[in-house]
């Protein structure tokens, strides 16, 4: 055999053989190896570089058919023009613009999109009713707000946002902005305010090559604190339930917060007679037997009355008929949350009795 010919096998079975090397970056295309700072500054020269990542944000909306989202500064109308494919025919996009111009801009732009509702908004306030929007989003907006009034407009958000509803931001990242100006918001910063203002962030991505990030924000109050250590048995209330992990661990506060801010209901599952001898202002009366026997006129007069947007809170005398309660009420799709605090103790904890 040649020489040449030995060399060709040879090659061959090296190519075969020796395994493949690991890409030298992740799934983002950029080594996260800093050997270059201005790589992880920006790509290209156009003014809005994170509209290149489109696809991946939209991804990361998650938007069904029917949601209601509100734009906040929604400048020409880019980002709506692609949400509203995602909300279709029966969810509402809010284009909100402080500029009347814009406004104006908008409405002609999607005069034959009906969905698409432009709207001119304050500096400080979106202006929307109370849970009308399943998302608030922000593009290069944020640092637009007054520094002074960024905690005060995200706690207004909690309020205009439906209970397991989000934020997103999308913003400069000026850490990373290498002098290009103040057109944005340290990522540190943000986490504060938005955790100032009763947020979390459950997402948080910087956009390699656009100098953005990405932050999507939950309520705070979704997400119950760590259970309490458990009781030694036969001391106390909580050894005697050893159910008790299926109580709401939502605090009396957030409660309270969410029945005042319209996010949450009140229902008394004790019978009629225990109802009549008093019960707490603002309950509706929902009596387990009835519940139980599939009462047809009471699980209309409750579906009626109740959206399942709302979560459901109910307490009964001692505790034990809330938990009954849950699997029915959960099975008809409520977020419903028993509370362990009997009538007694929801008195006792401030909340307003009929008498
Ligand atoms: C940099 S542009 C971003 C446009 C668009 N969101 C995008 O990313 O393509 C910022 C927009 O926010 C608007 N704006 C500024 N302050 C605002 C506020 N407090 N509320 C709502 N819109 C605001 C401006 O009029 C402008 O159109």
């Amino acid at each position: 055999m040649s020489r040449a010919c030995r060399l060709v096998i040879v090659l061959t079975l090296i190519t075969v053989f020796v395994p493949s090397m690991p890409p030298a970056h992740a799934e983002s295309g950029e080594s996260t190896r800093i050997s270059n700072p201005a790589r992880h500054h920006r790509t290209g020269e156009q003014r809005y570089p994170y509209r290149d990542k489109s696809e991946y944000i939209l991804k990361e909306l998650d938007l069904q058919p029917g949601n209601v989202v509100v734009d906040i500064g929604a400048g020409d109308g880019w980002w709506v023009e692609r949400m509203v494919k995602f909300v279709g025919d029966s969810g509402v996009i809010y284009a909100a613009e402080v500029e009347k111009k814009i406004v104006d801009e908008l409405k002609e732009k999607f005069a034959d999109t009906p969905q698409v509702k432009p709207s001119l908004c304050e500096t400080d306030s979106t202006t929307l009713p109370e849970n009308s929007c399943d998302l608030a989003f922000f593009s290069q907006t944020y640092h637009h707000l007054g520094e002074g009034t960024r905690v005060d407009y995200l706690k207004e958000l909690l309020t205009v946002i439906k209970p397991t509803g989000r934020v997103v931001i999308i913003e400069k990242y000026t850490e990373i902005g290498l002098g290009e100006g103040t057109h944005g918001t340290r990522l540190s910063r943000l986490v504060r305010q938005a955790e100032e203002a009763g947020w979390v962030p459950v997402r948080l991505e910087l956009m390699t090559g656009t100098y953005h990030y990405i932050a999507i924000l939950a309520p705070k109050d979704l997400f119950p604190p760590e259970p309490p250590k458990k009781n030694k048995p036969g001391k106390g209330r909580q050894a005697q339930r050893p159910e008790t992990n299926r109580y709401t661990m939502d605090s009396l506060e957030t409660v309270q917060r969410r029945l005042a801010n319209n996010k949450a209901v009140l229902v008394d599952v004790r019978e009629k007679s225990e109802w009549d001898r008093g019960h707490l202002k603002d309950a509706m009366l929902v009596p387990l037997g009835k519940l139980q026997s599939g009462d047809k006129e009471l699980i209309e007069q409750l579906t009626k009355a109740i959206d399942n947007n709302k979560i459901l809170y109910y307490y009964c005398r001692s505790g034990r008929r809330t938990l009954i309660a849950a699997l029915i009420l959960k099975e008809m799709g409520y977020d419903a949350r028993p509370l362990s605090e009997g009538y007694a103790d929801l008195l006792k904890a401030g909340f307003e009795g009929n008498k």
